[in-house]
């Protein structure tokens, strides 16, 4: 209830912002406001961005972010993208978080991961409120010979701050299946096992996943179809890392109200919020946790629990 000027939403707002938070599933490239592409190319208009990042569906939200990624032509435009990322996360007491880069697509662009990489972690050490780990993303359709590729340049980049590998893109063109001896090659590596899967896909997807080796799934809804499934990831202690905001604007689901956030966690699976592409979809962290207060019931003490699992389900051992 409102009182005076302040009302409940700005404590929630308050209390969810005092909260340490990680947050662990947030792509660099889905992070480039409109803003930031004008400061990149200001011969766009603001307009003409948004015209580009509007989709309906699925495939038109991976089409949009191929075009997001297509305007960080340089390593110098990846560090910008990085400053205004950072920019975003600190104030919203965000003090650590793991950022999956789009390296398949990387590579399709022809571009030098290498040195993309270093323009970027010089970028994050002007950060140092907040602690940055790097997840490398395969694109599952591209196949196992590009994410091969992938995995290979995590591996050696891994003293840079690369704690995972992952695959990403449209999981019904690119089982995790395929992916099985790689993934295990990653692990043997030291790197960490991460899956986009059950996004869009049924409880195949998150049994084919959970089959590579994935230590935490991204997105992993479709798991409320599959009681057995539940179970395995509350057997297994697997995190589902549940972006709300995004399965809302890429018709994951077909709106909040349907959303399995609420049905997963009370079947016990753990549950980390993030916030995927928050350009694409018109939010950040707190939102997402807001939604889960205001929309799905969550309470002060279970919103703790999961700013909590975003600490603990990090890939990168604490200091
Ligand atoms: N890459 C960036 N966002 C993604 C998503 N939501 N699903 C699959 N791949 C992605
Ligand atoms: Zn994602």
């Amino acid at each position: 209830m409102a009182v005076g000027n302040h009302s409940a939403g700005d404590d929630l707002q308050s209390f969810l912002r005092a909260l340490p938070k990680a947050e662990l599933h947030l792509h660099l490239e889905g992070s480039v406001e409109p803003e930031t592409v004008l400061e990149l190319n200001p011969s766009l208009s603001l307009d003409a961005i948004r015209t580009n990042l509007h989709y309906t569906g699925f495939a038109g939200f991976l089409r949009a972010y191929v075009w997001l990624t297509q305007q960080l032509d340089s390593p110098q435009a990846y560090a910008l993208a990085t400053r205004r990322m950072l920019e975003r996360l600190i104030p919203q007491n965000i003090t650590y978080v793991e950022v999956t880069l789009s390296v398949g697509v990387v590579l399709w662009k022809k571009q030098n991961v290498e040195q993309i990489f270093e323009a970027i972690r010089r970028e994050t050490l002007l950060f140092p409120q907040i602690e940055v780990a790097w997840i490398f993303d395969a694109i599952r359709q591209f196949g196992v010979e590009a994410a091969s590729r992938v995995f290979e340049i995590a591996k050696d980049l891994r003293s840079g701050g690369v704690v995972g590998i992952g695959i990403g893109g449209d999981e019904e063109r690119g089982p995790a299946a395929w992916f099985g001896p790689l993934y295990k090659k990653a692990r043997d590596s030291g790197l960490r096992l991460h899956c986009h899967a059950g996004e869009v896909s049924g409880p195949e997807s998150i049994w084919q996943a959970l089959n590579v080796g994935a230590e935490r799934i991204g997105h992993g809804i479709r798991a409320i179809d599959d009681p057995e499934l539940l179970n395995e990831l509350v057997r297994r202690d697997i995190p589902l890392e549940i972006c709300p905001s995004s399965n809302v604007s890429t018709g994951a689901v077909s709106r909040l109200t349907e959303h399995p956030l609420r049905r997963i966690w009370d079947a016990g699976v753990p549950v980390v919020l993030g916030t995927d592409d928050p350009a694409l979809f018109f939010t950040d962290l707190i939102h997402e946790y807001m939604l889960a207060g205001e929309i799905f019931g969550f309470s002060r003490d279970e919103l703790k629990v999961l700013a909590a699992n975003s600490l603990r389900y990090r890939f990168q051992a604490r200091d």
